[in-house]
């Protein structure tokens, strides 16, 4: 299938690793322009980037931070300076505030200050990244956005609540924007995957991981690539005329596991 990406200027945040990596690896594949954000893995940036090129893409790599929101214009500025405006957005850059859930943590020990955090950051700034692009897709009457949530926000887990809080604010968020923005050609969905098997997933222990596999239809985690498979084809022409909804990658299509007791 013709994805109809070629030459389209794709940004994808948080591509130094994990799902954004693989998403900008796969863009690169269809022959679009991938600028990729990093925060602080620059070297990783580059190489996702040697990889984008090395499979027929072409790349920029430029730091964006979800927490500095004169840092977001920036970044974005010069995505248009370099290409002329953004095609697609891959909302995926994510602060984790943490290295893994505490699942025994009580909703109200979770301090204000990381609830501030962790909205401002993951909803508030991924809103701000958006509103940055919104002009250019406008002016060019076509674009796609993917905002890269978590089954998380759908399920819910036991343990603090506000990551899952602040990536379910993105669904109001693509719902709103879909009808802000289709009648400018601009299709907004969002996924949500469930745990995938990212660089950092195995070191939270194979407990977990086994824990979250046994819980999902397949019985198995979902790679990066596959999950970016699904954001390519949303951020795509091959989505015609599919938006406002969230699609759950396959690992998030069960109800939340019994993790942590
Ligand atoms: N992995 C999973 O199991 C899973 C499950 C459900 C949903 N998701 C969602 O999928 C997306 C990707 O997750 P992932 O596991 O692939 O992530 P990851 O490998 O940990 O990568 C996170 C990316 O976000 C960047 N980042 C970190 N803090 C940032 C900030 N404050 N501002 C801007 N960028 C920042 C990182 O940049 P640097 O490395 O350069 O600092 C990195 O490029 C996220 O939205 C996450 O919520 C993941």
């Amino acid at each position: 299938m013709d994805m109809g990406l070629r030459g389209r200027v794709a940004l994808v945040t948080g591509a130094s690793t994990g799902i954004g990596a693989a998403t900008a690896r796969a863009f690169g594949g269809e022959g679009a322009r991938v600028a990729l954000t990093y925060r602080t893995n620059k070297d990783k940036a580059t190489r996702v980037a040697k990889e984008v090129e090395s499979v027929g893409g072409e790349a920029l790599t430029v730091r964006l931070d979800l927490e500095d929101r004169a840092g977001i214009a920036a970044a974005v500025s010069a995505v248009v300076q370099r290409w002329g405006g953004v095609d697609v957005l891959v909302a995926n850059a994510v602060r984790w505030g943490g290295s893994a859930p505490d699942f025994s943590a009580r909703f109200e020990d979770v301090p204000a200050e990381e609830w501030q955090a962790m909205v401002d950051a993951n909803l508030l700034g991924t809103a701000d990244v958006v509103r940055q692009v919104l002009p250019s897709m406008r002016a060019r009457r076509w674009g796609r956005i993917v905002l890269v949530s978590s089954g998380v926000a759908e399920e819910g887990l036991p343990g603090p609540g506000p990551y899952g809080t602040a990536k379910s604010g993105l669904h109001g968020m693509a719902r709103a924007l879909a009808w802000n923005a289709g009648s400018d050609g601009v299709l907004v969905n969002v996924v949500a995957p469930g745990l995938t098997l990212t660089e950092r997933v195995p070191s939270l222990g194979s407990h977990y991981v086994d824990t979250f596999a046994a819980a999902v239809p397949s019985r198995r985690l979902s790679t990066p690539d596959e999950v970016a498979r699904l954001v390519t084809f949303l951020g795509s022409e091959a989505n015609g005329n599919l938006t406002g909804e969230l699609v759950r990658e396959g690992s998030s299509a069960a109800r939340a596991p019994h993790v942590g007791g």
